[in-house]
């Protein structure tokens, strides 16, 4: 609900346990007042309403400390040496003031007044998705608007909050409006400041790189500025654009309040963490100000994407939680398909790399069939001149050299075994050794004069350009049009180098929004295509591409064993659902580690179950092991799939992952126990479970219907599930627990 009080001028936004609050103060500018936890009794809440008296504790009273108010969205104007998250160039002064102050320009400070404020329904960020087909709850939003205009300028800002109120989620944005006859340049375009309660400054988020995304860091912010980016064209395997924060040592995973928030953009992107000298936090959200650009032309109207943001009373976990049921219920598209459940699919890459045959092939889909595999993807290899690595990027026609008669006859053997096809496509690289770069060289992101470095033999297309965009879309198109193709595996397999493009700087948003509007055009042409975002693993992963996109792949390292940090510090912010992971050889292609197959399979089944291991090279006996897990997975992946996550006990206690999906209502649940690590003398404790009805029996029984344990919810929610003795480095089970 968004509340207005007209006589003190401030905003209550309430959602179901929290709440947000600002004011137009005396000088008409938006300060913010509060963000916490809803007070637990009617009164005090009555009392928020009605309005708050004081904002923020610091009043900029010392002579070297006048940058403090907590302004919703801080603007380089008036008093500035502190961050910004709004930088825009005036470049003519308007004709009321004095011609001879002409040398000055071009001004360089914004000042936000208040003009007004609406309520809408349906209000939409910028680049939501295009594509029309709704979420899993599609239900109307409120939207608060608040119009803010420079005093003397020609230039508008109206700061957007659009309220989940079941989830705890506020979505920000700002529209910049030109309403002059002029250019202006935007330097540095925020999409928020987000101004947290003094103290806030326990950072949790991820670092990684290749094949170690995810991993999670817990630190202290230090003064001034702490910086999480990506400046790659992507979102990046570096780090990922979310945050926890909390006041150190007053948070935990289940308990303490929690500040959240996950960007929906998968470009160059920016979260500057400062904390002043008041210890106050705030944090500005916006595109990367690197090499960035924004004109905006006379009468132009630019739209932010959103800070998905929100506070958690439960901790950590709820932080996740909160974030988890927007995206399945918010984010991710088509209806149809959300309320089934992920197929399992097979994935020919670490089974065959670019070694491609057409009877290796049915080989593979035979044996993929007969174990219970769902959809079967043809991976890198199957097109163009693409027999290795340094060619046939940008020729997306189906190599007559592997399959001499298409691909049907191939998609005619999966349709019939019951299973459906996907295919692996790269769409915004190119190798120079393809007939689409000997057409046309300068459709390439490069400087004249300069060498085209290249990564993994390629170089990225130069999205800048509508007509290669243009181009891609329509060889994606007339791939589904041709072949009833149910699944693209999006690859992007490098970041950019030299990235000169005909759109100059504003090259780094073209390419995103270019990528978005392939994808939001062929789901809406191809409502059945099912779309999984990789790039050499997790480099894009947020709630952008979650928006077009059914799952992402989360790493390309598929050990089992680092799989289980990856996927730790993934479920911080992101749904199991949405989770690939493989299991693969027992000697992995990545680490050199051999780990059991339980293993592999226990780690694969936290989120949707693929497998990726040479079928070949395995004999009945393990073929037959793989088709039982499939079908134990089959009956509990819709509480994997749909549930609320709890990490029981986290890497970083004992050397082991406990973690629970339990369905609303608390009838059925997941119990995962993987052990990364072990040291003589660790008795771990086993920890108490969640979300269960006390007065309930429940009965947990292993992957072959063997009851293990039989115990009430309460006793399961005090004592937890005794473990197996000999929990050793590589021990795991999973149990499904069913009232009964
Ligand atoms: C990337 C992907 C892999 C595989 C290869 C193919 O590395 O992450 O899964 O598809 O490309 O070249």
């Amino acid at each position: 609900m968004i509340h207005f009080n007209p006589e003190t001028r401030t905003f209550n936004l309430l959602l179901k346990t929290s709440f947000y609050a600002f004011k137009v103060d005396s000088e008409n500018r938006l300060v913010h007042l509060g963000w916490g936890p809803r007070p637990a009794s009617a009164d005090s809440e009555a009392a928020l309403i009605s309005g708050w008296t004081v904002y923020g504790p610091d009043k900029g009273e010392s002579s070297f400390e006048q940058q403090s108010r907590p302004d919703e969205l801080v603007t380089f104007g008036e008093v500035s040496y502190h961050e910004v998250s709004l930088k825009v160039n005036f470049p003519s002064l308007p004709p009321k003031l004095q011609a001879e102050e002409a040398p000055h320009l071009p001004i360089r400070d914004v000042r936000l007044r208040y003009v007004d404020h609406e309520i809408v329904t349906d209000a939409q960020p910028g680049l939501s998705p295009t594509h029309g087909q709704p979420t899993r709850n599609s239900t109307r939003r409120e939207t608060l608007r608040v119009q803010l205009n420079d005093p003397v300028q020609p230039f508008q800002v109206t700061l957007c909050y659009r309220l989940t109120p079941e989830h705890d989620i506020i979505e920000r944005w700002c529209e910049l409006n030109n309403l002059g006859d002029k250019a202006i340049e935007v330097e540095v375009c925020g999409f928020a400041t987000l101004n947290l309660p003094h103290g806030t400054n326990e950072l949790t988020a991820v670092t990684g790189t290749w094949a170690r995304e995810f991993t999670t860091q817990r630190q202290q912010l230090p003064h001034n500025l702490y910086i999480l980016e990506s400046r790659t064209i992507e979102t990046s395997h570096i780090t990922n654009p979310f945050f926890l924060l909390n006041r150190p040592g007053q948070a935990w995973e289940e308990s303490g309040t929690v500040y959240f928030g996950q960007l929906a953009y998968s470009g160059n992107w920016r979260l500057t963490f400062e904390q002043l000298p008041s210890s106050a936090i705030k944090i500005h959200v916006g595109y990367n100000p690197f090499d960035f650009n924004l004109t905006l032309a006379p009468g132009d109207r630019h739209v932010t994407p959103a800070i998905v943001c929100g506070v958690s009373a439960n901790g950590w976990g709820g932080g996740s939680r909160r974030m988890h049921a927007f995206a399945r219920e918010r984010v991710l598209p088509r209806p149809d398909r959300q309320l089934s459940d992920r197929p399992v699919l097979y994935n020919s890459w670490e089974a065959t790399y670019f070694d491609l045959s057409y009877d290796g092939q049915l080989e593979l889909i035979r044996k993929a069939a007969a174990m219970g595999v769902e959809l079967f993807c043809v991976d890198d290899g199957w097109f163009g001149g693409r027999r290795h690595d340094r060619a046939g990027l940008g020729d997306w026609v189906v190599s007559s050299d592997i399959f001499p008669e298409g691909l049907n006859p191939l998609i005619e053997e999966v349709h019939k075994l019951g299973m459906q096809f996907g295919l692996w496509v790269e769409p915004e690289m190119i190798n120079t050794d393809s007939d689409l770069y000997r057409q046309h060289p300068d459709w390439v992101l490069h400087f004249p004069g300069r060498p085209r470095s290249e990564a993994r033999n390629q170089l990225v297309l130069d999205f800048g350009r509508t007509e290669v965009v243009e181009t891609i879309f329509q060889a994606l198109d007339n791939l589904v049009n041709e072949y009833p193709i149910a699944f693209f595996k999006w690859d992007m397999n490098r970041y950019t180098s030299e990235p000169g493009s005909v759109a100059g700087k504003a090259l780094w948003r073209k390419h995103v929004e270019g990528v978005y509007s392939i994808m939001d055009r062929l789901r809406r042409n191809h409502p059945n295509l099912d779309i999984q975002s990789c790039s050499g693993g997790g480099g894009r992963i947020d709630l952008g591409i979650l928006g077009r996109t059914d799952q992402v792949w989360t790493s390309d390292n598929t050990d089992a064993f680092d799989r289980i940090r990856i996927q730790e510090g993934f479920s911080l912010a992101y749904p199991a659902r949405a989770m690939e992971a493989w299991v693969t050889h027992a000697l992995n292609h990545q680490t050199g580690r051999i780990s059991p197959l339980s293993l592999r399979f226990d780690v694969a089944m936290r989120g949707a179950l693929g497998i990726g291991s040479s079928l070949n090279e395995l004999d009945e006996a393990e073929l037959a092991e793989y088709a039982s897990y499939i079908a134990f997975y089959k009956r509990i992946r819709h509480i994997i799939q749909n549930g609320d996550l709890y990490r029981l006990q986290r890497l970083e206690e004992f050397g082991a992952s406990i973690i629970q999906y339990v369905l609303p209502g608390g009838h059925e649940t997941v119990y995962s126990v993987t052990v990364h690590d072990h040291q003589l003398g660790w008795l771990r404790p086993t920890p108490p479970l969640q979300g269960l009805n006390p007065s309930a029996t429940y009965r947990a029984v292993d992957r072959h219907d063997r009851e293990v344990y039989r115990a009430s919810g309460y006793e399961l929610m005090t004592l937890g599930i005794p473990g197996e003795a000999g929990q050793l480095v590589g021990y795991s089970r999973t149990l499904y627990l069913r009232q009964i």
